[in-house]
């Protein structure tokens, strides 16, 4: 208790002598500082006074954090080559070309634009109010938790949600809170790289992009070279854990022996940014490694042009295992492949594996992990499910399971997105029968929401499918989750919860910017009222126990991505098009935007 009162007061005495710097001559102005509370009136009052001026920019500097992480002497210096390649001179067209439809916002549009920012208002008060520089707030007990090392990770993850929002004086609040975050002490002993690059590193840089402010910039370097530290290996891979204290000694670190792909392989974007943002090649270059490991290997896994789920940076092997899926612990590696060329381009050598390992990767899934379900309507949709290779008779043989997962809802939209960046109508169909996939997910249950992993039945002939209800209740008595009130079409829904996931909402939200097809729009709406609805508490949204029945239970949890992400995307798919154009921004695995470099 005592530390939440003594962030509070330190992060809102940045403003208040930022501010009173400004419009008091005398440099005594700190010693004048109140207590707690009325600080944090004085300070929201005089933010308010300076936010008159529209076009004011706050003056806030970054608190150096206790220890700096550029200071750390390497006992294993990553190499510094290849250099950051130059902008991209000339990309494909992303979005529709919504020519004057795009100034027309209708009413009914902009009704949905203000009931999600409500929703956003109501969860960003009560974090504000309760949870305050912690890294989430429990939204059923008004208590917090700190999972991700105790920097604040949903107001970081919220940064660039405030920016595109409009809530201009609660951005600059609580960038004035980010620039005194201390990145030199941790609330645990080793760090996550994954979340630790995709909350903390990517909230910032989108942050900085959005603004320009150079507090987040400070900061942004601040985590990228604590991120960097975890380079300090012997093979120069990264580590999947930080060891916090050994990393500051530089003594170097221990790679753990096997990982899940998406750890190493989520690491491309933020850090090429990071390089591109500070004109240091040292980011992109340590991670260029990281990827080379993976394109060399690419055709020589258990299924060619994909890597098995589990790798080892230490044996830098990332061939060796039998489970493939785009879903869960792999997903946002296959997501960084087209999102790198998008940013990179192909045109330098170290750049051009990117374009090479997405399209490889692209026909794989399309081949081995993508199946029609049957359904008794007959839709015309794609599920993405997993592949095992097992060893048959001496023949290497793909299985396709028909299991899914809400965190596979991502790749319609990235297909899309790589039907646009590589002119491929293929890729651009199979992306929107993907989204219209998990959209289908999303209605057939009675809540409107999709469970987090379910199986379906799969049609023997994708070309011609028909509904056989015999099958569907044989198939369905054959697994021990059978559950009778499932709907037609599913046989599990072996993990029913609904943890304010965003990835179906990412799917729609890519798919209208890109097609701009009202199909997309209105089924955001209907996800949209069905989870605002289902998750909604008195403080926030929860995580819902159960979305086969109507009225489940809820759990007090609300993760980070909830504003990072999810309300992000319902914003956005009822906004102006112009907002956030994916012809400007390439977004991270926390649906944080990135600039993307013009020649
Ligand atoms: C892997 O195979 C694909 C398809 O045959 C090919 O286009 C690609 O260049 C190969 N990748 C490497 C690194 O050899
Ligand atoms: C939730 O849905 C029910 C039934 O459709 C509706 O009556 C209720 O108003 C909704 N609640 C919210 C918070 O949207």
């Amino acid at each position: 208790m005592a530390r939440i009162l003594r962030t509070r007061t330190i992060a809102f005495c940045a403003v208040l002598i930022v501010l009173l710097y400004h419009f008091l001559p005398s440099e005594n102005a700190p010693s004048l500082l109140p207590q707690a509370d009325t600080v944090s009136r004085a300070g929201t009052q005089i933010l308010a006074q300076y936010m008159n001026n529209a076009n004011a920019i706050p003056h806030i500097v970054a608190t150096k954090s206790s220890f700096l992480w550029n200071t750390v002497k390497f006992t294993y210096p990553p190499e510094l080559t290849p250099k950051l390649p130059p902008p991209v001179s000339n990309r494909p067209r992303i979005q529709h070309d919504f020519g004057r439809e795009s100034y027309s916002v209708t009413a009914v549009q902009e009704r949905r634009r203000e009931e999600v920012k409500r929703v956003f208002e109501k969860s960003w008060a009560s974090y504000k109010k309760h949870a305050w520089m912690k890294d989430a707030l429990k939204p059923l007990s008004g208590q917090y938790v700190d999972q991700f090392s105790g920097w604040a990770a949903t107001l970081v993850d919220s940064l660039d949600t405030l920016w595109m929002m409009g809530m201009r004086r609660d951005f600059y609040e609580a960038v004035a809170a980010v620039a005194t975050i201390d990145f030199g002490k941790s609330t645990s002993g080793s760090v996550n790289m994954f979340e630790t690059c995709i909350r903390y590193l990517g909230g910032l840089i989108a942050a900085y992009d959005l603004s320009g402010h150079e507090a987040l910039k400070a900061k942004a370097v601040e985590v990228g070279d604590l991120l960097y530290a975890g380079f300090n290996t012997e093979n120069r891979m990264p580590v999947d854990f930080i060891a916090f204290e050994d990393a500051k000694a530089g003594g170097g670190l221990y790679v753990e022996d096997t990982v899940v792909s998406a750890s190493p392989g989520t690491i491309t974007l933020e850090f090429s940014r990071l390089s591109q943002i500070t004109g240091d090649s040292k980011y992109y270059a340590a991670v260029s490694h990281v990827m080379d490991t993976f394109s060399e290997n690419q055709n020589k896994t258990k299924l060619p042009g994909m890597w098995p789920m589990h790798v080892s940076m230490r044996r830098k092997d990332v061939v060796s295992g039998y489970q493939f899926t785009i879903g869960g612990n792999a997903d946002s590696m296959y997501e960084y492949l087209p999102k790198a060329h998008a940013l990179l381009g192909s045109a330098s050598p170290s750049s051009a594996k990117y374009a090479i390992m997405s399209r490889t990767f692209m026909d794989t899934s399309m081949n081995n992990l993508f199946f029609r379900p049957m359904v008794p309507g007959n839709e015309d949709i794609l599920i993405s499910g997993n592949c095992d290779v097992i060893d048959y008779e001496g023949t290497p043989t793909p299985r396709l399971d028909p299991e899914s997962e809400h965190l596979s809802c991502f790749i319609g939209g990235l297909f899309a997105l790589g039907g646009r960046l590589f002119e491929n109508e293929a890729y651009l169909q199979t992306g929107a029968k993907l989204a219209r996939g998990c959209i289908y997910a999303y209605k057939s249950f009675p809540t409107g929401i999709m469970p987090e992993r379910y199986n379906m039945m799969l049609c023997p002939d994708i070309k011609n499918c028909k509904w056989d209800e015999e099958q569907w209740v044989s198939e369905r008595a054959k697994r021990k989750e059978w559950v009778e009130h499932l709907p037609k079409g599913f046989t599990t829904a072996k993990d029913p919860r609904y943890i304010l996931r965003p990835e179906a909402i990412e799917s729609v939200f890519v798919l209208w910017r890109i097609t701009g097809r009202d199909e997309f729009r209105e089924a955001a709406w209907d996800m949209f009222q069905a989870v605002a609805n289902a998750t909604d508490t008195p403080f926030a949204n929860a995580a819902v126990s159960d979305v086969t029945v109507v009225g489940s239970q809820q759990q007090d949890y609300m993760e980070s991505f909830w504003m990072a992400e999810t309300l992000k995307y319902f914003y956005l798919v009822f906004a102006d098009p112009e907002l956030i154009s994916l012809d400007e921004f390439v977004l991270n695995t926390e649906a944080h935007p990135f600039r993307l470099p013009k020649a």
